[in-house]
Protein backbone atom coordinates (compact mmCIF):
# COMPACT_ATOMS: atom_id res chain seq x y z
CA UNK A 1 0.00 0.00 0.00
CA UNK A 2 1.24 3.33 -0.84
CA UNK A 3 -0.17 6.70 -0.17
CA UNK A 4 1.58 9.74 -1.60
CA UNK A 5 1.39 13.82 -0.99
CA UNK A 6 3.13 16.09 -3.34
CA UNK A 7 3.41 19.86 -3.67
CA UNK A 8 6.10 23.04 -3.47
CA UNK A 9 8.20 23.41 -0.75
CA UNK A 10 6.90 24.53 2.26
CA UNK A 11 3.19 23.11 1.68
CA UNK A 12 3.48 21.18 4.63
CA UNK A 13 3.76 17.18 2.88
CA UNK A 14 6.50 15.87 5.82
CA UNK A 15 5.43 17.05 8.84
CA UNK A 16 1.72 16.09 7.37
CA UNK A 17 3.21 12.60 6.31
CA UNK A 18 4.97 11.70 9.63
CA UNK A 19 2.03 12.25 11.52
CA UNK A 20 -0.34 10.27 9.00
CA UNK A 21 2.48 7.76 9.55
CA UNK A 22 1.96 8.14 13.32
CA UNK A 23 -1.27 7.44 13.81
CA UNK A 24 -1.96 4.97 11.08
CA UNK A 25 1.40 2.72 11.95
CA UNK A 26 2.72 3.05 8.37
CA UNK A 27 6.29 3.53 6.88
CA UNK A 28 7.63 7.18 5.99
CA UNK A 29 9.44 8.04 3.11
CA UNK A 30 10.99 11.16 2.34
CA UNK A 31 11.99 11.31 -1.01
CA UNK A 32 13.61 14.72 -0.94
CA UNK A 33 16.24 13.38 1.22
CA UNK A 34 17.30 10.97 -1.23
CA UNK A 35 18.17 13.75 -3.70
CA UNK A 36 19.67 15.38 -0.85
CA UNK A 37 21.60 12.40 -0.22
CA UNK A 38 22.74 11.85 -3.66
CA UNK A 39 23.72 15.56 -3.60
CA UNK A 40 25.79 15.63 -0.06
CA UNK A 41 27.61 12.33 -1.97
CA UNK A 42 28.59 14.05 -5.39
CA UNK A 43 29.90 17.28 -3.04
CA UNK A 44 31.93 14.89 -0.39
CA UNK A 45 33.63 13.85 -4.05
CA UNK A 46 34.82 17.28 -4.76
CA UNK A 47 31.70 17.93 -7.24
CA UNK A 48 32.89 15.99 -10.39
CA UNK A 49 31.17 16.30 -14.04
CA UNK A 50 27.91 14.64 -13.31
CA UNK A 51 28.02 12.12 -16.43
CA UNK A 52 31.43 10.63 -14.04
CA UNK A 53 29.29 10.77 -10.87
CA UNK A 54 26.90 8.54 -12.53
CA UNK A 55 29.29 5.96 -13.28
CA UNK A 56 29.38 5.43 -9.39
CA UNK A 57 25.48 5.22 -8.83
CA UNK A 58 25.70 1.48 -9.39
CA UNK A 59 27.96 0.84 -6.56
CA UNK A 60 26.35 3.11 -3.93
CA UNK A 61 24.68 1.17 -1.14
CA UNK A 62 21.85 3.28 0.01
CA UNK A 63 19.62 2.70 3.07
CA UNK A 64 16.70 4.80 4.33
CA UNK A 65 14.05 4.12 7.38
CA UNK A 66 12.18 6.05 9.18
CA UNK A 67 12.78 5.29 13.26
CA UNK A 68 12.27 7.33 16.55
CA UNK A 69 10.48 10.14 14.67
CA UNK A 70 13.73 10.94 11.68
CA UNK A 71 14.43 9.29 8.48
CA UNK A 72 17.60 8.01 8.53
CA UNK A 73 19.90 7.81 5.77
CA UNK A 74 22.93 5.43 5.34
CA UNK A 75 25.29 5.59 2.51
CA UNK A 76 27.99 2.77 2.26
CA UNK A 77 27.39 2.27 5.87
CA UNK A 78 27.88 5.96 6.88
CA UNK A 79 25.07 7.71 8.52
CA UNK A 80 24.61 10.98 6.73
CA UNK A 81 21.02 12.21 8.02
CA UNK A 82 22.22 15.35 9.92
CA UNK A 83 24.76 16.03 6.65
CA UNK A 84 21.93 16.16 3.91
CA UNK A 85 19.99 19.15 5.90
CA UNK A 86 23.00 21.63 5.69
CA UNK A 87 22.50 25.05 3.15
CA UNK A 88 25.07 23.63 1.16
CA UNK A 89 24.18 20.63 0.20
CA UNK A 90 19.88 22.44 -0.19
CA UNK A 91 21.63 25.07 -2.58
CA UNK A 92 23.42 22.21 -5.25
CA UNK A 93 20.00 19.32 -4.70
CA UNK A 94 17.75 21.21 -7.56
CA UNK A 95 20.71 20.42 -9.68
CA UNK A 96 20.92 17.00 -8.96
CA UNK A 97 17.26 16.85 -8.55
CA UNK A 98 16.88 17.66 -12.84
CA UNK A 99 19.37 15.58 -13.53
CA UNK A 100 17.47 12.44 -15.57
CA UNK A 101 19.85 9.81 -14.21
CA UNK A 102 19.65 10.88 -10.26
CA UNK A 103 15.83 10.24 -10.54
CA UNK A 104 16.22 7.02 -12.28
CA UNK A 105 18.32 6.10 -8.90
CA UNK A 106 15.91 7.16 -6.44
CA UNK A 107 12.84 5.97 -8.16
CA UNK A 108 14.00 2.46 -8.97
CA UNK A 109 15.51 2.54 -5.05
CA UNK A 110 11.47 3.63 -3.86
CA UNK A 111 9.58 1.23 -5.66
CA UNK A 112 11.66 -1.46 -4.24
CA UNK A 113 11.40 -0.18 -0.82
CA UNK A 114 7.38 -0.05 -0.92
CA UNK A 115 7.29 -3.15 -1.56
CA UNK A 116 8.20 -4.19 1.48
CA UNK A 117 5.81 -2.93 3.78
CA UNK A 118 3.00 0.05 3.69
CA UNK A 119 4.28 3.39 3.14
CA UNK A 120 2.93 7.28 2.98
CA UNK A 121 5.56 9.33 1.01
CA UNK A 122 6.14 12.66 0.44
CA UNK A 123 7.63 14.55 -3.01
CA UNK A 124 7.39 16.25 -5.91
CA UNK A 125 6.73 13.93 -8.71
CA UNK A 126 5.38 11.09 -6.55
CA UNK A 127 1.55 10.57 -8.43
CA UNK A 128 2.77 11.78 -12.01
CA UNK A 129 5.76 9.83 -12.01
CA UNK A 130 7.13 7.30 -9.33
CA UNK A 131 4.20 5.90 -8.41
CA UNK A 132 1.26 6.47 -10.65
CA UNK A 133 -1.00 4.05 -9.36
CA UNK A 134 -0.73 4.76 -5.90
CA UNK A 135 -3.22 3.75 -3.32
CA UNK A 136 -4.38 7.59 -2.74
CA UNK A 137 -2.88 10.65 -4.18
CA UNK A 138 -2.74 14.09 -2.31
CA UNK A 139 -1.63 17.74 -3.49
CA UNK A 140 -0.84 19.77 -1.00
CA UNK A 141 -0.92 23.59 -1.41
CA UNK A 142 -1.01 26.73 0.83
CA UNK A 143 -0.61 30.26 -0.41
CA UNK A 144 2.92 31.69 -0.84
CA UNK A 145 2.40 34.58 1.93
CA UNK A 146 1.18 31.19 4.22
CA UNK A 147 4.30 28.88 3.09
CA UNK A 148 6.53 31.68 4.20
CA UNK A 149 5.57 32.57 7.44
CA UNK A 150 5.60 29.12 8.67
CA UNK A 151 9.52 28.27 6.74
CA UNK A 152 10.35 31.40 8.46
CA UNK A 153 8.98 30.81 12.18
CA UNK A 154 11.27 27.46 11.38
CA UNK A 155 14.10 29.05 10.20
CA UNK A 156 14.41 32.03 12.62
CA UNK A 157 15.04 30.49 15.75
CA UNK A 158 18.54 28.79 14.30
CA UNK A 159 19.32 32.08 12.34
CA UNK A 160 18.08 35.40 13.46
CA UNK A 161 19.70 37.35 10.83
CA UNK A 162 17.36 36.05 8.10
CA UNK A 163 14.86 37.50 6.39
CA UNK A 164 11.16 37.06 5.61
CA UNK A 165 11.99 38.99 2.03
CA UNK A 166 14.55 36.40 2.04
CA UNK A 167 12.81 33.00 3.08
CA UNK A 168 9.83 34.01 0.71
CA UNK A 169 12.14 34.54 -2.38
CA UNK A 170 13.87 31.18 -1.56
CA UNK A 171 10.29 29.52 -1.59
CA UNK A 172 9.24 31.58 -5.14
CA UNK A 173 12.68 30.30 -6.80
CA UNK A 174 12.32 26.46 -5.49
CA UNK A 175 8.66 26.77 -6.65
CA UNK A 176 9.56 28.08 -10.02
CA UNK A 177 13.01 25.69 -10.61
CA UNK A 178 10.59 22.58 -9.51
CA UNK A 179 8.00 23.15 -11.59
CA UNK A 180 9.55 24.07 -14.83
CA UNK A 181 12.47 21.37 -14.86
CA UNK A 182 12.12 19.30 -17.80
CA UNK A 183 12.49 16.00 -15.81
CA UNK A 184 9.62 14.43 -14.13
CA UNK A 185 8.32 18.04 -12.38
CA UNK A 186 6.15 19.17 -9.68
CA UNK A 187 2.74 19.09 -11.13
CA UNK A 188 -0.41 18.04 -9.76
CA UNK A 189 -1.70 14.42 -10.88
CA UNK A 190 -5.14 14.31 -12.26
CA UNK A 191 -6.85 12.27 -9.62
CA UNK A 192 -4.81 13.50 -6.64
CA UNK A 193 -6.98 15.03 -3.96
CA UNK A 194 -6.09 18.64 -3.61
CA UNK A 195 -5.59 19.53 -0.12
CA UNK A 196 -5.02 23.60 0.61
CA UNK A 197 -3.49 24.44 3.91
CA UNK A 198 -4.28 28.00 3.93
CA UNK A 199 -5.91 29.16 7.04
CA UNK A 200 -6.25 25.83 8.55
CA UNK A 201 -4.48 24.40 11.68
CA UNK A 202 -2.18 21.68 11.89
CA UNK A 203 -4.73 19.48 13.46
CA UNK A 204 -7.33 20.08 10.83
CA UNK A 205 -5.45 19.29 8.30
CA UNK A 206 -4.56 16.04 9.70
CA UNK A 207 -8.17 15.24 10.59
CA UNK A 208 -9.19 15.73 6.79
CA UNK A 209 -6.44 13.53 5.78
CA UNK A 210 -6.92 10.99 7.63
CA UNK A 211 -10.68 11.47 7.00
CA UNK A 212 -9.92 11.05 3.44
CA UNK A 213 -7.72 8.01 3.83
CA UNK A 214 -10.22 5.71 5.95
CA UNK A 215 -12.64 6.81 4.32
CA UNK A 216 -10.64 5.27 0.94
CA UNK A 217 -8.45 2.60 1.89
CA UNK A 218 -9.10 -0.55 3.90
CA UNK A 219 -6.16 -0.57 7.00
CA UNK A 220 -5.44 -3.35 8.54
O1 LIG B 1 11.52 17.95 -0.03
P1 LIG B 1 12.92 18.57 -0.04
O2 LIG B 1 12.91 20.06 0.03
O3 LIG B 1 13.84 17.93 0.97
O4 LIG B 1 13.48 18.19 -1.50
C1 LIG B 1 14.79 18.51 -1.89
C2 LIG B 1 14.84 18.70 -3.39
O5 LIG B 1 14.58 17.49 -4.08
C3 LIG B 1 13.90 19.75 -3.95
O6 LIG B 1 14.67 20.75 -4.61
C4 LIG B 1 13.04 19.06 -4.95
C5 LIG B 1 13.68 17.71 -5.15
N1 LIG B 1 12.69 16.62 -5.18
C6 LIG B 1 12.30 16.16 -6.41
O7 LIG B 1 12.74 16.67 -7.42
N2 LIG B 1 11.43 15.11 -6.50
C7 LIG B 1 10.94 14.55 -5.38
N3 LIG B 1 10.07 13.52 -5.49
C8 LIG B 1 11.31 15.04 -4.11
C9 LIG B 1 12.19 16.09 -4.03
Amino acid sequence: MIIVIDGPAGSGKSSTAKKIAELLDIQYLDSGALYRALTYLWLMNDKPDLPEFFKILPGVKLDAEYRNQTFIINVNGEDITKDIRTQQVANHVSEMAAQPEARKFVNQYMRKLVMSDAYIADGRDLGTAVFPDADLKFYMIASLEERAKRRYRELISDDPSISFEEVKDNLKNRDHQDSSRAADPLKKDENAILIDTTGKTFEEQIDEMVGIIRDKIKLK
